[in-house]
């Protein structure tokens, strides 16, 4: 099981130090929330932020674009280094170009939507995608609560996936806690991104991610 912390959750005014505490507390990627106020009711950053954190930490940097007509950035976060690079199915009129588009600008091209968006829309792409990610919330904030029946939704990804033999990971977002965990993994999750559950923990990112890892198994 891949962990990916979520920097959005962290201290915006001291993002490095959260980084390298991530880092050395043993995740695997580091989880990018672009959001632009459109697609989403709230605002982060831009490709600047992506280049500066590539600098600082060799962790691959997840990148999730909550952002209207994303195509147009896609050589931009190329640029600044995203490896892995997510746009929301919502967001595009034909997903398999966009898809292509990425991954010949460089990145590794992931896919998402919202949680109230048919899980079948997802399906039909995963031929063309290295990530599939399932929102476990309402994309925009951190730190809500974990949708349940976004456990189905996973399990019909991984079934998906293994029917056609494809190894694309499948991550979950939104909501991921320690007492959680263990039934994301057995849905069928190989990446889970946790926020608040990290960087809100009182006993520090180390701690939290160690806890995150035994619970997941
Ligand atoms: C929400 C973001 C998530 C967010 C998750 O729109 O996509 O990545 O950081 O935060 P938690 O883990 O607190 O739900
Ligand atoms: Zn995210």
């Amino acid at each position: 099981m891949k962990l990916a912390p979520s920097i959005l959750s962290a201290d915006f005014s001291a993002l490095g130090d959260a980084v390298e505490a991530a880092q050395a507390a043993g995740a695997d990627w580091l989880h990018v929330d672009v959001m632009d106020g459109h697609f989403v009711p709230n605002l982060t950053f831009g490709p600047k932020m992506v280049a500066d954190l590539r600098r600082r930490t060799h962790l691959p940097l997840d990148v999730h674009l909550m952002i209207e007509e994303p195509e147009g950035w896609i050589e931009r976060y190329a640029d600044a280094g995203a490896d892995y690079l997510t746009i929301h199915i919502e967001t595009v009129a034909n997903p398999r170009r966009a898809l292509d588009a990425i991954r010949r600008a460089g990145p590794k091209p992931g896919l998402t939507l919202r949680p109230e968006t048919p899980v079948e829309r997802l399906i039909e792409h995963l031929g063309h995608l290295d990530l599939a990610l399932v929102m476990s919330v309402r994309p925009g904030f951190g730190g809500q609560s974990f949708i349940a029946s976004s456990l189905e939704r996973v399990g019909a990804v991984r079934a998906a996936l293994d029917e056609r033999r494809l190894a694309a990971e499948l991550e979950v977002d939104g909501g991921i806690k320690a007492e959680n965990a263990r039934a994301v993994a057995e849905a069928g999750a190989t990446v889970l991104v946790a926020g608040s559950a990290v960087y809100q923990d009182p006993h520090g990112p180390a701690a939290a991610i160690r806890a995150l890892r035994d619970a997941a198994g």
